[in-house]
């Protein structure tokens, strides 16, 4: 119970048959939403920061925030780093008591990626900490840089093998046609799942799925109904979410859907109490609004009651 790496939830995940979400956050509100969501359901949860959340908010606050939730809580929670750049913000994370980290050089040649996570997986263990790392590359927004269809890759299953073997990573996030954002297919949304049980069986670790949001319809429409203009938004429907766990994915990443419902819960508030500016008034809500999300999410998952 309390604080734990991302090995020890995502092993028992893998043996059982459910996968373990990952939710970002960078403010209090975001997190009180996940951790009563995971406390109410007796999930274990990852809470995670990207490096731009980090900019955002400093690591000290972020870090003992998510520390101090993790210790009240009597559930199993990870404290992870999301598309660690470099082995500085590595350092930086283990550090601040991270006790998972992702080092993503996706973007870089494979034999650099290799050993830049060989070295962060030789660091963070010094710390009894996980490394998760990436293959392939995904499409969509991350950290203010647009990855487009030209700059993206799926991974390769056979480079997997070799890279999981040679780098001692416990956990990979394989490229599979998914994208950061709330943009992720123009038609029929489709994943390489052939492609996913291949890496699954070569590798034989636990499997992340970044860009993994479902992209709620009802957010959507409340958030364009108070003011919002997002057109075109398509996410990825739980009944995949659900067979990509049975193929291997053991991590579900979900930024975007509580993006959405945090902000589309503010333009509500703001539009219905246009005299209001109490921020407690108005940035309360959001925290059921996130939690509705990650209660969701956990039952997709199939992690309640698994802390
Ligand atoms: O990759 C995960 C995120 O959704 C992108 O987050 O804007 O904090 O880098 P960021
Ligand atoms: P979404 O944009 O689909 O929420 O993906 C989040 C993610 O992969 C964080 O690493
Ligand atoms: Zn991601």
């Amino acid at each position: 119970m309390g604080l734990v790496n991302l090995s020890h939830v995502l092993l028992k995940a893998k043996e059982r048959g459910y996968a373990v979400g990952a939710f970002n956050f960078v403010n209090m509100e975001m997190l009180q939403g996940i951790l009563d969501a995971a406390v109410e359901t007796h999930s274990p949860v990852i809470i995670q920061t990207t490096e731009g959340a980090i900019e955002y908010a400093g690591i000290d606050y972020l870090a003992s925030m998510a520390r101090m939730a993790a210790e009240k809580a009597n559930i199993e929670v990870v404290i992870h780093l999301d598309h660690g750049k470099s082995l500085d913000t590595v350092m930086l994370a283990l550090e601040h008591g991270y006790t998972s980290v992702m080092i993503d050089a996706s973007d870089k040649p494979y034999k650099e990626n290799l050993s830049l996570t060989k070295e962060a997986v030789d660091r963070a263990h010094k710390f009894n900490a996980s490394v998760e790392a990436e293959l392939g590359r995904l499409k969509g927004i991350e950290d203010n840089v647009n990855v487009d269809d030209a700059g993206s890759t799926l991974v390769d299953p056979e480079q997997a093998k070799e890279f999981v073997k040679a780098t001692g990573v416990d956990a990979l996030a394989p490229a599979i046609g998914t994208s950061h954002g709330a943009f992720k297919f123009k038609g029929t949304p489709r994943l390489d799942m052939k492609r996913l049980e291949l890496v699954a069986s070569l590798t034989g670790i636990p499997l992340v799925l970044h860009g993994a949001s479902s992209v709620p319809k009802g957010s959507i429409e409340k958030a364009n109904k108070y003011g919002a203009n997002i057109k075109g938004a398509a996410g990825v429907p739980d009944d995949i979410i659900k067979q990509a766990i049975k193929q291997g994915i053991c991590k579900v990443n979900t930024d975007t859907d509580l993006r959405l419902a945090f902000t589309a819960s503010v333009r509500e508030e703001l539009a219905k109490h246009p005299e209001e500016f109490d921020l407690r008034k108005i940035l309360g809500p959001t925290r059921q609004a996130v939690k509705a999300i990650v209660l969701n999410r956990i039952g997709v998952f199939g992690s309640g009651n698994r802390g």
